[in-house]
């Protein structure tokens, strides 16, 4: 059964969806010599803005998706889930739902007067829950029935917290989002962290919310994810950070470069391998 993992935080730009790519290449990369189902990684964007698919490469191909997550959320009965899987240019064993900006938005208007509006994600997915190891779900920056659906759908949360900017306020109201979903649909749903993002050593503030993060979040902060421009020219090239940055010689075990970004995010999915009890090795 696949582990889905929710990355979320209700304000935007603080690298949701650079973790959800750079999360779900990473796993794929590291999971590609396991067996089939083992090995696979499905990749959902949730925001209408499908920033997360277009850094898969997905504009090349956008015409031809006629059917897309929208209809899954919204027809009764939905369409097939396994039909409308893709596989991402990069990775074999990386696959996406193909997503369309315009069908999202109205999607997102429709879901509050549907039946079942809360649970559409989750009951899509359970058709393919066997097929993938991981499922990675990126949000939209705003709280409505799109972050519900990627919250219900989830075992897992992950919530990148840029570090120039502490938005308590908007970290508490998620928290009680996730514990109203908690309440009502998934009792084991867990926050697995806290992700500091954007960090930058020189800047005192950054320290500053680090050290506050860490007495509020204890032992819930993941490793930071410093800010590189790695990041920021592998998403505008349209790849994951280790595509962008591969390293020399590239293996299951090796996936990290040179560049301290793909190192950082490397160290993230070994955590979130550990975490999950698969290891790499199930
Ligand atoms: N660690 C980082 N270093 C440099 N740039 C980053 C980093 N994380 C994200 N970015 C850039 O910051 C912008 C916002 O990040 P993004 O992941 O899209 O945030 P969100 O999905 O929360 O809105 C993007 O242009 C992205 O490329
Ligand atoms: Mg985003």
């Amino acid at each position: 059964m696949a582990i889905t993992i929710t990355i979320a935080n209700e304000k935007g730009g603080v690298g949701k969806t650079t973790t959800a790519v750079n999360l779900a290449a990473g796993l794929a990369l590291r999971l590609v010599d396991e067996p089939a189902t083992r090995s696979r990684v499905l990749l959902v964007d949730m925001d209408p803005q499908v920033h997360a698919l277009l850094a898969i490469g997905y504009d090349k191909h956008q015409m031809s998706f006629p059917v897309s997550l929208a209809t899954l959320l919204t027809e009764t009965p939905p369409p097939s889930i396994q039909r409308l899987i893709q596989r991402s240019e990069y990775h074999p064993n990386l696959f996406y739902v193909p997503s369309d900006r315009a069908a999202m938005i109205r999607a997102a208007r429709e879901l509050p007067s549907l039946m079942a509006n809360e649970t559409r994600l989750l009951r899509a997915l359970s058709a393919v829950q066997s097929e993938y190891a991981y499922i990675v779900i990126d949000t939209p920056p705003n709280t409505g029935d799109l972050l519900i659906n990627a919250l219900v759908a989830a075992d897992q949360v992950i919530v990148p917290v840029e570090t120039s900017y502490l938005g308590v306020s908007g970290l508490i109201e998620l928290q009680r989002t996730i514990e109203q979903v908690q309440t009502h649909f998934k009792p084991d749903l867990k926050i697995m962290g806290y992700l500091p993002t954007l960090c930058e050593e020189q800047r005192s503030e950054a320290q500053e919310i680090l050290a506050e993060l860490q007495s509020r979040y204890k032992q819930m902060i993941l490793p930071p994810i410093h800010k590189a421009s790695d990041l920021a020219y592998a998403h505008s090239s349209h790849m994951d950070v280790f595509t962008y940055r591969p390293p020399r010689i590239r293996s299951a075990d090796n996936i990290a470069s040179s560049s301290r970004a793909t190192r950082e995010y490397a160290s993230l999915i070994d955590i979130v391998l550990m975490k999950t009890g698969t290891n790499g090795r199930t």
